[in-house]
């Protein structure tokens, strides 16, 4: 049995689902569902094969970045031209000896220059350490026998330095503990070069400390 409102259309259409609505209406569009158009999971295989290149290139970084030092990593240096020496790092002359002075000579002469009277003489504003011909053989050889230093008499025995001594000084450490020594503590006189340490030390040879006698003959 029926009544007139079930006659109505428009009950019966009320009455559709979602789906049978949306799939009405893509017939009427005309497109059929595309089922490769849906999304689908990307191969699991992926995920392994992007996390194996991460894990790798953390470790090539890890081991082969040098830290992103500048000195590995600048873009912007250029290869040494034909015939030029890349220049190694220049070690600061009053650095190194300082660090010289500090190890060998400041327990004698004292960190301040200053000395210790009567035992060891002054090196600040001494006479002896302006001299480069006769301070580079002092430590070269060591000294002993009478000293005037600044008007005072000292009479004691310093130890030698150099190349085969107790300290084994090289011609550059000891090049750059006299460079230091002659511009510290108000002194004022030039750098010494571990050339003519060496052209001092060839022209010498092995020999016994110096006297006082030997190195007034001396400029
Ligand atoms: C073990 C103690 C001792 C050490 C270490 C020593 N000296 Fe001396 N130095 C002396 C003595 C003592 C004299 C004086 C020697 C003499 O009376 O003949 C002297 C003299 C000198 C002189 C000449 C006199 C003067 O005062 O200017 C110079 C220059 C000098 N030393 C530099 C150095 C330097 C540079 C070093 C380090 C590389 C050094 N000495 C390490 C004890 C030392």
């Amino acid at each position: 049995m029926s009544s007139p409102m079930h006659q109505d259309k428009r009950v019966d259409q009320a009455a559709v689902t979602d789906e049978s609505l949306m799939a009405a209406h893509e017939k009427l569009i005309g497109k059929q569902p595309d089922e490769k158009a849906h999304y689908k999971l990307a191969p699991l295989a992926l995920l392994f094969l992007f996390s194996g290149l991460i894990f790798f290139g953390g470790t090539y970084l890890g081991r082969f970045s040098g830290h992103f030092h500048p000195k590995v990593y600048n873009e912007y240096a250029m290869p040494p031209k034909a015939g030029e020496v890349a220049a190694a790092p220049a070690v600061d002359p009053i650095v190194l000896g300082k660090a010289v002075y500090a190890q060998v000579c400041a327990s004698c002469h004292q960190p301040n220059g200053m000395g210790l009277p009567p035992a060891f003489p002054p090196l600040a504003a001494s006479e002896w350490v302006a001299s480069e011909e006769r301070a580079i053989r002092i430590v070269l050889y060591g000294l002993e026998g009478p000293i005037k230093v600044k008007g005072v008499d000292y009479n004691g025995v310093m130890p030698a330095a150099g190349p085969g001594s107790g300290f084994n000084l090289s011609p550059e450490k000891i090049a750059a503990v006299l460079t230091y020594i002659r511009q510290e503590w108000g002194n004022t006189s030039g750098p010494v070069t571990a050339a003519k340490v060496a052209e001092i030390k060839g022209k010498e040879g092995n020999r016994a400390a110096m006297k006082v006698a030997e190195l007034e003959k001396l400029p």
